[in-house]
């Protein structure tokens, strides 16, 4: 009996020893990292200078990326503030975001005007707040929403950049209150040269919508509503440059001539065609981007 324990203790031995050399080994990797967060050093004893420095150089990066805005609509409903702040807490996490917040409302209201204000105090986020009223005879069942509010962000785009010298880098993108964005879209949707297009998971009454590409190019639509659309595509599955933005000033979302659910279809006919196209998201295999829809609870 006492030989079956010790020869245990020897077979398990080698094995103990082995870990604890590992997590020793770990542990000293991570006392070389400067500055991280994982760093166990107090921080009197880490580096000011070369965190400085490397702080700097994040900075720089961060400025060099082509900024991205974020147009939402948002009306007042019981869902709304947590659908804001699951939206905040994404786009915080995001580098060179500038959220446009656009309410259906004759005036901002409080509840608006106060998140965005301790949003933009905490210094993570830059955000605007606009508001237009969408007329009473377009607030029916089935009739489009967040026209006007769409065109608002554009329009205040547009004016940003009157007179700011051509080519500047940018890109923007509706993002509706009702989704959840995953950070690696904000990575492909970066780099927009003009359209780019990428599946919405949750959409068209399927698990997912996407573009149909072949051999880098989109080609056709797979989407469970209206196949027939020159884009068959949803609001959230798309980014344009700020260059194409300014270069057609005159492009905004329509409600004459636009039935419910071709706004976005409309919209594009306005500034590109299919063959431009640029597809992200692995050729639009990745679903990045949901709409979850809240549920109404009262
Ligand atoms: C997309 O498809 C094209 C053509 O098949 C290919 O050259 C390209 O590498 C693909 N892109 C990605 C990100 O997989």
């Amino acid at each position: 009996m006492k030989s079956l324990l010790l020869s245990r203790f020897l077979v398990l031995l080698p094995w103990t020893l082995l870990v604890i050399v590992m997590l020793d080994a770990s542990g000293s990797n991570r006392a070389h990292r400067p500055s991280s967060i994982f760093s166990r050093r107090p921080l009197s004893q880490q580096h000011p200078l070369q965190d400085g420095a490397a702080a700097r150089r994040r900075q720089q990066e961060a400025e060099a990326l082509p900024i991205i805005y974020a147009i939402t609509p948002t009306y007042s409903r019981p869902v709304q503030k947590a659908e804001l702040t699951r939206l905040a807490n994404t786009f915080r996490q995001v580098a060179r975001l500038h959220w446009i917040l656009v309410e259906d409302a004759a005036m901002g209201t409080e509840l608006v005007g106060r998140f965005i204000g301790a949003l933009s105090r905490s210094g993570h986020l830059s955000c605007t707040h606009l508001h237009v009223l969408t007329p009473r005879r377009f607030k029916r069942p089935g009739l489009p929403r967040g026209t006007e509010q769409r065109n608002a962000g554009l329009a205040w785009i547009r004016q940003k950049y009157q007179h700011a010298p051509p080519q500047q880098p940018g890109v923007l993108f509706f993002a509706d209150d009702d989704n959840t964005y995953s950070l690696e879209l904000f990575q492909e949707m970066r780099t927009t040269r003009k359209v780019s297009v990428w599946p919405v998971g949750l959409a068209g009454g399927r698990r997912y919508e996407r573009p149909i590409v072949e051999k880098g190019k989109v080609v056709g639509w797979y989407s469970g509503w209206r196949g027939g659309r020159p884009f068959a595509i949803d609001m959230a599955g798309f980014a344009v440059s700020l260059q194409v933005i300014l270069s057609n000033p005159k492009a905004v979302f329509r409600r004459h001539g636009s039935q419910a659910g071709m706004q976005e279809s409309d919209f594009l006919r306005q500034i590109t065609t299919m063959e431009e196209l640029e597809p992200k998201a692995n050729n639009c295999t990745k679903v990045l981007v949901w709409h979850t829809r809240t549920e109404k609870y009262i």
